[in-house]
This record gives C-alpha cells, structure tokens and sequence, in this order.
C-alpha cells in the first residue's frame, strides 16, 4: 500500500527558494519511483512572512506545521530586514517556530566526504574520514534566557538552563553515542559561567546511566581550536545553543563547506529539516548555492521523520556518486570539478540517481 506523508515546506528569504526546489526536486524522483506519496504545503516564515502577513510567523504557518509529519524549511534572514524591530525580524520567526514546534535537539553532523578532501581548507589527512555528530540544545540558553533588554546605555541576555533541559538533550547525545564510537565530549565554559557549570554537573549524572559511554568535558574555546587541530577526535559533540551555533559553523569547513551541512531538529512531535546555512544574501537569486545541504536534510528527514530509510539511503549514496564524479557546485573549490554546476543543475543530477 502506498504510504503517505504530509510536508510542511517553508522555503524563506536569500537562497531559501532555490535550495529547496531541488530538495523537492530530489524528493518528487524519489516518490515516483517509491512506495510512498508526498504532500507538500507551503507556509511563509522570516522576511517573506514579514512582509507578506506583516509578522515573521503567521499563525497559519503554525497550525499548518502542527498538521504536518514533517518540515523541510530553507533559510531566512537578509540585510532587507536588519532594520526591523527585534520581535519581527526573520530569525525571530525562526526562533519563535523552533519554541513551537519543541524541537530542543539539533542534530548536526559534519561528515567528510573522502571525494571532497582536498575541498576543505585544511590538509586532507587532518580532515579525512571526520565524522562527528553536534548535538546542539535548541530551544534553551542565551536564546531564550529572560531577562533580556536594549537600553539606552547598557543592554543585557541572560544564559538559562535548567535541570530538565540540560537532561533531555544529554540523553538524546548519549542515545546518539550508543550508535556510534560510544565517545560524547560536553562543551561548556564551566571555568567563568555558573550555567556551564551546572551544565557539566548534570551532564556528569545522566552519564551515569550510560556506562559502556566515554564522557569528556571540554571548555568552548579550547574546543574550536581542537575542532580545527585534530578533528578526528570528536565522536558526538553535546553542546548548548549558541556554543553548538558557532562551533557547527566552524566544523562545516572541515567538509569543504558550508553549503554541505544538514541537520534535523526533533523533540516534542514533528521534526524541523534544515540546512545549517542561512540565507546567503551575497549569492543568492544567482543560481549558484550548494543545494547539498537542503537535500541531505531531506534525507534526514526521511530517515528520521518519515520511516523511509530506503529513500534517504538512495539520496545519501546519489550526493557520494555526484561527488565523486567530479561534480561541483562552486563554493566546493573548481581545481577538481568536472564541471562546476549551478544550484539546480546539481539539483538535477542528484535527481537523476535517486532516480535509477
Ligand atoms: P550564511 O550562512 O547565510 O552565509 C555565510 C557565507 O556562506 C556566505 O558567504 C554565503 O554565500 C555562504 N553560503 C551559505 N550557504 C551556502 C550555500 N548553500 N552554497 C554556497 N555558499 C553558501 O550566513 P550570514 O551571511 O551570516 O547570514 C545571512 C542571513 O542568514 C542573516 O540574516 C542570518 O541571520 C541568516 N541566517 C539564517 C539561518 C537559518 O535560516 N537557519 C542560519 C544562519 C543565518
Ligand atoms: C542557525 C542560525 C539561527 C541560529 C539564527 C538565524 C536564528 O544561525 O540555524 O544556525 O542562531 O540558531
Ligand atoms: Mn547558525
């Protein structure tokens, strides 16, 4: 029988529109060839939403993801929008949906494709065969922390976690872990920041009901010098919200870029499917971002979201036979492309192999 699943599609501002073309792209030459049958509804979120509704997340947007098995969302944000009120600014809407949906866990993995060693910038034997899963609280910490406030003359975040927070996204690293290389490194500023402290402490007891798990602490500094020294260290890496930001950022470059990483946001019910990247103002309307990220999230959301295991195995071994063909998009360096490829291009010959 033909299964059938529900997607909530928010494409958002910049290159939002066309990296999730070519996931849909990917995911319509999967179905047709499949057992199963995919829905898509569109939903505006960010400075589309904004400027559109008047808000950066119409109600609609929320009851229509709620409706939903699954999200697959672009990116938002743009300098169109920098002038905007906090409370309606783009990422703000993205904020706010995340908050919504209680999707607390950001799963981030920084795989190096063996073909794309050369792509990163540093020396391939540093980056072959890095596979590391960020673990990245979602819903909590500096993000959300109250009090929050811009005077005049001073203006304040807060860093906020509390006991159950930090439990539920420590189980969800050593869960990971136990599938794994059994190794979390928890990363913290525990040295300056009492949050970070109580952080570690807790961490340290959850980590008693995973014994067969190596825990290790690290402080964030330390860590992003380690990530970019010897990253092959790392199997899991849990983390908090804004350390998990920036430290998946810099481990993007290990893989040659940023237009490479996935990530799937779970939790509470339905899952948020999106690539670390934003909205790449610089490149975007061009034709020319990495669509790889947004279809790698996809297939996290078919693996994870959908049940359809067979389908995101097909699109993660379509992304390593393009690969190593030499196809290239052109943020992954040109010396050894066979061709550099536009966004739908790629888009077009990942469709292809899933196709066969
Ligand atoms: P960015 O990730 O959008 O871009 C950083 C650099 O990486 C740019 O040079 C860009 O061209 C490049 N890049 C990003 N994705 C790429 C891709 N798929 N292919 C090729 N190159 C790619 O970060 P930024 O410039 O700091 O932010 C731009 C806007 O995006 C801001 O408004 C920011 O708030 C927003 N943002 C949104 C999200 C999201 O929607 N999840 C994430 C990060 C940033
Ligand atoms: C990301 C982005 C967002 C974040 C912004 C746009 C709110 O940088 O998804 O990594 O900081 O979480
Ligand atoms: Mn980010």
């Amino acid at each position: 029988m033909t299964r059938n699943h529900k997607i909530a599609v928010i494409k958002g501002d910049g290159i939002g529109p066309e990296i999730i073309d070519e996931a849909i792209k990917v995911l319509d030459a999967l179905s047709a060839n499949m057992d199963f049958n995919l829905e898509y509804d569109e939903f505006l979120m960010g400075g589309a939403a904004l400027d559109e509704a008047g808000v950066p997340l119409p109600d609609e947007t929320i009851q229509g993801v709620k409706k939903s098995d699954a999200v697959l969302f672009g990116a938002i944000g743009g300098p169109k929008w920098d002038g905007v009120e906090r409370h309606l600014r783009p990422e703000s809407g993205l904020l706010a949906l995340r908050k919504e949906m209680g999707t607390f866990a950001n799963l981030r993995p920084a795989i190096v494709y063996d073909e794309l060693v050369n792509a990163s910038t540093l020396k391939p034997d540093v980056v072959k065969g890095v596979d590391i899963m960020v673990v990245r609280e979602l819903t909590g910490g500096i993000y959300f922390g109250k009090p929050r406030e811009l005077l005049a003359d001073r203006a304040y975040n807060t860093m906020v976690y509390t006991r159950d927070e930090v439990i539920r996204i420590a189980h969800v690293a050593f869960e990971i872990a136990m599938k794994r290389n059994k190794r979390v490194c928890s990363v913290d500023k525990a040295n300056v920041l009492e949050v970070s402290q109580f952080w570690r402490e807790t961490v340290i007891e959850v980590a008693e009901e995973y014994p067969e798990v190596e825990l290790t602490h690290m402080y964030v500094d330390n860590a992003a010098m380690q990530l970019i020294r010897e990253p092959k260290q790392f199997d899991v890496i849990l983390t908090g919200n804004i350390f998990g930001d920036i430290l998946s950022d810099a481990a993007s470059m290990l893989s040659g870029s940023i237009g490479l990483l996935p990530s799937a946001s779970t939790g509470k019910g339905v899952g948020l499917y999106e690539p670390i990247h934003g909205s790449a103002p610089d490149i975007a309307g061009q034709g020319i971002a990495n669509p790889l990220a947004t279809i790698s999230s996809a297939s996290m959301m078919l693996r994870y979201a959908l049940g359809e295991e067979e389908a995101a195995n097909k699109i993660d071994d379509a992304i390593k036979k393009a690969l190593s063909k030499g196809y290239r998009t052109g943020d992954l360096g040109a010396y050894d492309a066979k061709e550099v490829l536009s966004c739908s291009q790629m888009g077009d010959i990942i469709a292809k192999y899933v196709s066969k």
